[in-house]
């Protein structure tokens, strides 16, 4: 499994300079992309995320995975992620994937060190693990920006193709980049 993720993290190194221009230009895109209708819950079900399993128990900056880029604040901001309980034993390597319809994987991003400690303004990016077969372009997630929930992407929208397009590099764990053992590893 070691050996498994350090060629993930070649390959995903090796796709770095690629992404990191298509980022630059997809973050000045991003401002009209579109979205889809909602298909996953209200932002009630991500109220209380605070009281999730916390996937990374220390908050994490720089660019563990190789191809984070321009998005998610950047390889300066520290982010923090939670999952529910509906896919907290995938993440934790106890089941086996893909995720159960109903996981929620919600990303907290602080601009910096001073953001973090203050819990001030965190952007937050969430994923929906949907029934099968609502959304197959996305590998039937549901790619939100926002705590409000407003902004959705499934389908061919273009959030969901900004997303999943990036994501994809994660195919093998079910679009998720940080589970509790890739922390581990990279700590
Ligand atoms: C250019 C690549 C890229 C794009 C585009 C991208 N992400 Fe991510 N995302 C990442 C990386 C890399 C991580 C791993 C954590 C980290 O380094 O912050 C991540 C982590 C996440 C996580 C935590 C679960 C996980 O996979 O680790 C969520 C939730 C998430 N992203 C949502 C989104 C949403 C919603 C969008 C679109 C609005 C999006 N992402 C677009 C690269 C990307």
């Amino acid at each position: 499994m070691q050996s498994f993720l350090k060629y993930r993290q070649f390959k995903m190194k090796a796709m770095k300079l690629k992404l990191v221009t298509m980022a630059g230009l997809l973050a000045v895109l991003s401002a009209c992309m579109s979205t889809s209708p909602q298909i996953g819950p209200d932002a009630s079900a991500w109220s209380d995320y605070l009281s999730w399993y916390k996937v990374t128990p220390e908050a994490v900056t720089g660019d563990p995975t190789g191809v984070l880029g321009a998005v998610h604040d950047g390889r300066n901001a520290f982010r923090q992620i939670y999952v529910n309980s509906v896919g907290a034993a995938v993440n934790r390597g106890t089941q086996g994937y893909p995720y159960p319809a109903g996981t929620i994987l919600l990303k907290e991003s602080f601009s910096d060190a001073q953001a973090l400690a203050a819990r001030r303004n965190p952007d937050l990016t969430i994923m929906i693990k949907l029934a099968t077969g609502q959304s197959p372009a996305t590998g039937d997630w549901e790619y939100v920006m926002g705590a409000d929930g407003s902004r959705r992407g499934t389908g061919d929208s273009g959030q969901a193709a900004f997303c999943r397009n990036c994501h994809l590099y994660a195919a093998a764990t079910d679009y998720n980049f940080i589970n509790s053992r890739f922390f581990a590893n990279n700590r």
